[in-house]
């Protein structure tokens, strides 16, 4: 087999599908972007993100077949893939009935993605050489997880956010602010003109183990605000952006310490955060770990990480069954909140 794998991601606001041989190899990968769709809403709107899905998953999905020299009846592929979870009920649902249609119809097995999991595999898509075990911080607009990964399907779930997500912090606080969505890029455009140090911002749990909190930073963004209506925008959003990068940085140094990991990583849509890619790297030299920042294409969805971890997948558990559905809650393995 020579594990060639076309895999579908659906699960927010990204139409994406990517061919991926033997869960290393990026032969093609498409995304389509609903941002602009939702942006006027001020957060991705359920229903709209499964009509565009719809519409877009025939185009996306031959554009990603044509990429990688297929053609698009009976591709000579191993495997068909998709997101089942968590994500939104509607959007999942598009590719992975799309993914298990066209499993039957080339007699091709299917196989089923947790969305984090695939976001563990950027890295290892990109940095092929990465020395495990690795702490991959995991960062995106739903989850916040530190987790050991020694190998592929090999993962230790160290700490996570007791309440909010990293980029639904950053989402929050943007909409305070009256910047765009998605909240993350928006702050860190607005942080530039402003100060680091400007507000002392509290830095949640940060001497405490290794699970994480946003929700009293974000909420003492709101109070700072309320009670200073003049503070510079900018200002704000540099000091609440310099304590989320201080908190995930050392926790992440201390998750490496505890676990004997030799590298850290980053993953997820917080990953593209320039200031959080540059302290991480600054503290991983600084201790002597390897340190691999995906590219900003890899962080955010994308459906190469998912035919990637559906290639291991497969190796491990075999094709999922065809009347499996999708796992709109579905947790990352071996998660103890949620
Ligand atoms: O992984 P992702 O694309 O989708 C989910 O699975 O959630 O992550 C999206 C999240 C959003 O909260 C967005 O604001 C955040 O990633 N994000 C960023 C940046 N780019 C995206 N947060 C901080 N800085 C960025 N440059
Ligand atoms: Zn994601």
């Amino acid at each position: 087999m020579t594990g060639l794998v076309l895999g579908l991601e659906t699960s927010c606001d990204e139409t994406a599908a990517a061919v991926v041989a033997n869960g290393r190899e990026v032969r093609s990968s498409v995304v389509s972007s609903q941002v602009d769709l939702h942006a006027h809403f001020g957060g991705v709107v359920p229903e709209l993100a499964g009509r565009a899905h719809l519409e877009r998953i025939v185009p996306v999905v031959a554009e990603a077949l044509a990429g990688a020299g297929l053609g698009a009846t009976s591709p000579s592929l191993d495997l068909v893939a998709a997101t089942t979870g968590p994500g939104l009920i509607g959007a999942l649902l598009v590719g992975v009935s799309f993914a298990k249609a066209l499993a039957l119809a080339w007699r091709l097995p299917y196989v089923g993605v947790n969305h984090l999991e695939g976001h563990l595999y950027a890295s290892l898509l990109e940095d092929p050489d990465i020395e495990l075990p690795a702490v991959v911080v995991l960062v995106s607009g739903g989850h916040s997880l530190l987790v050991k990964m020694t190998g592929p399907r090999v993962y230790e779930v160290l700490g996570e956010t007791v309440d909010d997500a990293a980029g639904e912090a950053f989402d929050k606080v943007a909409r305070y602010l009256g910047l765009t969505y998605p909240g993350g890029p928006a702050i860190e455009k607005a942080a530039a003109g402003g100060d680091p140090s400007a507000i002392d911002f509290p830095r949640p749990m940060l001497r405490e183990g290794l699970d994480l909190s946003f929700s009293g930073l974000k909420t003492a963004v709101v109070h700072y605000v309320r009670a200073h209506p003049d503070v510079s925008g900018a200002d704000v959003a540099a000091s609440f952006q310099a304590a989320i990068v201080d908190v995930l940085v050392a926790k992440a140094m201390r998750a490496a310490l505890v676990s004997g990991a030799r590298s850290v990583c980053l993953a997820g849509g917080v990953a593209a955060n320039g200031p959080l890619r540059a302290a991480l790297r600054r503290a991983a030299d600084a201790a002597g770990l390897g340190v691999y920042l995906p590219s900003p294409a890899m962080c955010t969805d994308n459906a190469a990480m998912i035919a990637a971890a559906a290639y291991h997948n497969l190796r491990a558990d075999g094709p999922t069954p065809l009347d499996a559905g999708v796992a709109p809650g579905l947790a990352f393995p071996g998660s103890r909140l949620r």
